[in-house]
């Protein structure tokens, strides 16, 4: 089989080629016959360029050109000239090459689905010829965009002063958070490699070693459920730098951000983003991740109600709880059985039950309507600017379940409205500042750290850690866009006392801590700068550049929900003999088909 090279791409043809001789190389996307002529798409990684046979003048090509089946790779010699109808649709359609000689290079098996923009092909089919999945358009398309974005990491940190390093993939075990992916030891049996669920600990060594400003395009592993946005394989944007405040991390990044938008979609974004504490987050929005596209906004009733006679909002005051609620607009004439789903829907975050009002001509219906009195329903007017056909929508409990609950609904709400679909080409950023440092864990009934335990607690609030460790608040900044939560980082602890302290909130024993990050401590201790950082998400940063929700999308080779590799049917089982060099055994019990 023939190969003769290229002196073009396909998908860059265009006029200013015409009346000159090209060769190509390619796959067959499809080819017809059509009065008389051979058609035939021929696609490569940039695009598709359409070849013409002219049976008449070239009888022993046309014969060949019958035999070419979808996904041939074939060479193609011919003569760039004007279509006679031109194809708007695609970058070269206004040539197409007269073939004067062409040849197979090699043939292809019938694909199992037809590789097209419009391929219905399930996933699971998709994902197992992920190499075919991979020739079509999107999938292409995304992993261009992908590239773009390591392009601009690179030069953009390179520019700022950054070094990129790269920290180890084979680590210690450092279980918080997510679980790890273990790899064992052949010559210390028994001993296990974990996989980094981020450099973090590295990073913040190579601070102490002196780097100043780290930047690594990371892979990360974490053995946690999946979900649309998550794969227990990713990537992120990590980034670590010495002697700084939380706004020079802030600033860094917020940049970065500016110049990828503006590389990748032509789209100014506006310096600096908002930013929110934790505490206002919620209270409005009722996540640590607010989607601020649409103005749903929660309020809170208490003062409000402070002088209710309905009971459940009485003892929700009486425990110190909040009662909240939002304007569900144009929503009073949901019916008995779309409220009772809205209910299920909040029960599933948690809420004991769903209370609501209807604005309807005039008069005010609704599972609580009568238990409220004239003033109460004419402040809840005023609050929620109530016009005719609203619906109000409370839940009274804890201070979090009521927020968080609320929070779901309000998303639910603009899905069902349209809302979603009429913002969905907006960008809001923000950032999230002033998180807690802890969060209290019921079952485990001990603090627990809300980003990671070498997070700084902000310096006002130190003293609180000895009367009330709940109220500290973390120098921490998450980064949201649209409701997804892009990144996340602080500044570091960098003083070995104020570690050991919030260790022993923590219920972490020396001893533990020691075995556990105990090189990290001592590192601290020859000197450590103040340092910070944050990681983003690359993979989420580029759905949302492609405007997917779909985290495989993204990713050349990504896992299932269920974690499997379908493609190379991941994890497999491994011989006998590889176990035993490792000195592991399978328990009969726990062996999975
Ligand atoms: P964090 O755990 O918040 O922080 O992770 C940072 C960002 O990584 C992305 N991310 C994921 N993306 C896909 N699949 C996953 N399973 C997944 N988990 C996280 C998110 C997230 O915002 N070491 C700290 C950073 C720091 O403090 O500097 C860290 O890993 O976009």
């Amino acid at each position: 089989m023939k190969f003769v090279k290229r002196t073009e791409k396909c998908g860059l043809l265009n006029s200013s080629k015409i009346g000159d001789e090209v060769i190509l190389n390619g796959w067959v996307a499809s080819n017809r016959n059509l009065g008389g002529l051979l058609f035939i798409d021929l696609r490569d990684r940039w695009g598709i360029a359409q070849l013409v046979i002219e049976p008449e003048n070239f009888p022993q090509l046309a014969e060949l050109g019958r035999t070419l089946r979808s996904e041939f790779v074939i060479w193609a010699k011919g003569v760039v000239r004007k279509r006679e109808s031109v194809n708007t649709k695609i970058p070269t359609g206004e040539v197409e090459i007269l073939l004067t000689d062409f040849g197979i290079i090699n043939q292809s098996l019938l694909p199992p689905f037809e590789i097209s923009d419009l391929t219905d092909a399930n996933e699971e089919l998709r994902l197992k010829y992920r190499y075919l999945d991979l020739r079509r358009n999107e999938l292409q398309n995304n992993l261009v965009v992908r590239n773009k974005v390591y392009q601009i990491v690179h030069k953009y940190f390179y520019e700022n002063d950054f070094m990129e390093i790269e920290t180890p993939l084979l680590m210690k075990s450092t279980p918080e958070g997510a679980r790890d992916f273990l790899v064992p030891s052949r010559i210390y049996k028994g001993r296990f490699y974990a996989l980094p669920q981020s450099p973090q600990i590295y990073k913040q060594i190579l601070m102490v070693s002196g780097f100043d400003r780290y930047i690594q395009i990371a892979k990360c592993f974490r053995d946690e459920d999946l979900r649309s946005d998550r794969q227990p394989e990713f990537t992120q944007i990590d980034c670590e730098m010495s002697f700084v405040e939380q706004d020079d991390i802030i600033s860094i990044f917020e940049n970065f951000i500016k110049v990828t938008w503006k590389k990748v979609l032509n789209v100014d974004l506006q310096l600096p983003f908002a930013r929110l504490s934790y505490k206002e987050a919620m209270e409005n929005y009722g996540s640590d991740k607010p989607d601020t596209r649409f103005d749903i906004k929660i309020k809170t009733l208490n003062t409000l109600f402070q002088n209710t006679d309905f009971q459940v909002f009485k003892q929700t005051l009486e425990n110190n709880g909040i009662i909240a609620g939002i304007n569900a607009k144009g929503c009073g004439n949901y019916s008995r059985k779309q409220i009772d789903t809205l209910t299920e829907f909040a029960k599933k975050y948690g809420a004991r039950g769903l209370a609501y009002i209807k604005f309807s001509e005039g008069t005010v219906t609704g599972s609580i309507a009568k238990f409220l009195s004239e003033q109460e329903i004419q402040d809840l007017k005023t609050t929620f600017q109530v016009e005719d056909n609203d619906l109000i929508l409370f839940i009274s409990d804890k201070w979090t379940r009521t927020y968080t609950v609320l929070g779901a609904l309000r998303l639910e709400i603009a899905r069902q409205t349209g809302i979603i679909e009429q913002v969905k080409n907006k960008f809001n950023f923000l950032w999230v500042v002033d998180f807690p440092l802890f969060e209290y864990d019921e079952t485990e009934e001990r603090y627990v750290a809300m980003h990671h335990p070498f997070t700084s607690p902000k310096i006002e609030d130190i003293p609180l850690l000895d009367t009330n460790p709940g109220e500290v608040r973390a120098i921490a900044h998450d980064i949201v866009l649209n409701g997804v939560e892009i990144g996340g980082g602080s500044i570091r602890i960098h003083d070995a006392d104020l570690q050991k302290k919030m260790f022993n909130l923590m219920n972490i024993s020396e001893k533990e801590a020691e075995d556990k990050f105990g090189f990290l401590l001592t590192s601290l201790k020859y000197g450590a700068p103040p340092h910070g950082g944050i990681a983003l998400g690359l993979d989420r940063l580029t759905m949302l550049l492609i405007g997917t929700d779909n985290i495989r999308d993204v990713i050349a080779f990504p896992k299932t929900t269920s974690g499997l590799s379908l493609m190379d049917n991941a994890p497999s089982f491994v011989d006998e003999k590889q176990l035993n060099e490792l000195g592991i055994a399978i328990s009969p019990n726990s062996k999975t088909m």
